[in-house]
């Protein structure tokens, strides 16, 4: 059983020849992929990442995070972007909803996510709450410069030091990076920390199945290799060239489709809380890939039936520009009855003995067709329950669909050139060395 994608509900709105003239063009997008010959071809790695994996690669993975666990009551991964959502993905929808707030030992350290801001209030609360805890720190950053992540890693790696002392820090400190260049490349080779590589060849957002979110997944203790073995199966099962058998392409067409008959938003929904970072992983994804050259579906995200009490009036009667994905879990991990009771004064009698899940479920199938009676396509994914392997399975297959789908719309979607424009404002704002003009350029135009 795998996962499966479902379009039935946006076919009212795609004219009925035009899915059957996309299976050309996405056996033509597959092909660039594979030949290397697209836009952005030195970006593949991730293509056939999850079939690359050996076995001693996560043999390493784990051992790097069994000293983290045996050391460390919490460990903070610091990262941005693509060095960050892939790993909090996975870790949020595993955890337990609650488990920040249980107690934190050796042996099964909390992970808390750090680098990705730069609020003097989040830092200050984060060291605060580390000042007695036996802390480890994974710094994570391909380029190894981001501002965001060394600013706070700058930080994490003082106060690791001063209170476990400089060995013991070197021990529960450990790098992900380039293989030579960078400053935590630098760092790392310097303190000889423990580190792994992220290869060249794989971005950032496409990054997840590197040491990137395995290591950091394989600390919170989940089982990185059911996440491989999920990601392989979908390898193969995206690898077709059929359309109508090939859940990546059939999803990329479709929402290609959509986006030239106007809709330009698509709305990934979930009914569990836990995806919530998944839908930001997803957002990052396909932001940041096809979001250029003035063109790409703006991607968004709710958590229903939460938001259906906030947005779900915009989405049931607003403009008619967006459409939605449903994650849809079919099984929940655990099984709680709704009970009955004598007094019945809140009337929900009529739900006494059924599932809670049977409850969502009903909500989940009434939005659907209230919002497609309202003029909104859906497309479903269901997944037949919240495990590593289907999350692996969920990641390749909005990988392939992403790499499809970006050059459908013929933009390069491994690149991200418009990400540097705020930075180079911040840097001359700041009067980083090297931007002395921008600094001055910069200043001119604000006393305007
Ligand atoms: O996808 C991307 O390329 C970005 O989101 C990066 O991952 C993010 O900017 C962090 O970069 P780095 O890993 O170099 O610190």
């Amino acid at each position: 059983e795998n996962i499966k994608l479902n379009i039935e509900k946006t076919l009212d709105f795609i004219a009925k020849d035009k899915l059957a003239s996309y299976e050309e063009k996405v056996r033509a997008c597959m092909e660039t992929l594979e030949k290397g010959t697209g836009l952005g071809n030195d970006f593949l790695g991730w293509l056939h990442l999850p079939s690359s994996i050996t076995k001693e690669h996560l043999a390493d993975l784990k051992a790097a995070a069994q000293t983290l666990r045996e050391n460390c009551e919490v460990v903070v991964v610091a990262g941005i972007g693509g060095s960050y959502l892939g790993a909090r993905a996975v870790i949020e929808a595993l955890s337990d909803s609650f488990a920040w707030l249980k107690e934190k030992k050796a042996g099964n350290p909390t992970i808390i996510f750090a680098g990705h801001n730069i609020s003097e209030d989040y830092l200050y609360e984060l060291t605060t709450f580390l000042k007695d805890k036996k802390f480890g720190v994974i710094n994570i950053s391909k380029s190894g410069t981001t501002t965001e992540t060394a600013l706070a890693f700058r930080l994490l790696k003082k106060q690791c030091e001063e209170q476990r002392g400089k060995e013991t820090a070197r021990k529960v400190i450990v790098a992900v990076t380039d293989a030579k260049k960078g400053a935590a490349r630098t760092t790392a080779d310097k303190e000889g920390y423990t580190s792994f590589i992220i290869p060249d060849n794989v971005g950032g957002r496409f990054s997840v199945l590197t040491p990137v979110g395995l290591l950091p997944i394989a600390v919170a203790g989940y089982d990185i290799e059911k996440l491989v073995a999920g990601a392989c199966e979908m390898e193969k099962v995206c690898a077709n060239g059929n359309l109508h058998e090939n859940p990546s392409a059939l999803y990329a067409a479709t929402r290609n489709e959509l986006y030239r008959e106007g809709k330009k938003i698509e709305i990934l929904v979930n009914f569990h809380p836990k995806l919530h970072y998944f839908m930001e992983w997803w957002k990052q994804l396909f932001g940041e890939s096809e979001g250029k050259d003035h063109k790409g579906i703006y991607p968004s995200s709710v958590d229903f039936t939460t938001d259906l009490h906030s947005m779900g009036q915009w989405i049931q009667q607003g403009e008619r520009s967006i459409f939605e994905t449903v994650v849809s879990i079919e099984t929940p991990n655990h099984e709680l009855h709704f009970p009955s009771d004598e007094e019945n004064l809140d009337g929900l009698n009529f739900l006494a003995g059924k599932r809670i899940d049977e409850v969502n479920k009903m909500a989940e199938l009434g939005t659907q067709l209230a919002h497609v009676d309202g003029g909104v396509p859906n497309l479903h994914v269901s997944v037949p329950t919240l495990n590593e392997y289907y999350l692996g399975e969920l990641i390749y297959f909005f990988e392939k669909a992403c790499g499809i789908s970006g050059y459908l719309l013929e933009v390069n979607p491994f690149n991200q050139p418009g990400v540097e424009a705020y930075k180079k404002n911040m840097f001359a704002l700041l009067n980083k060395p090297g931007y002395e003009k921008e600094s001055e350029a910069i200043q001119a135009r604000l006393k305007k």
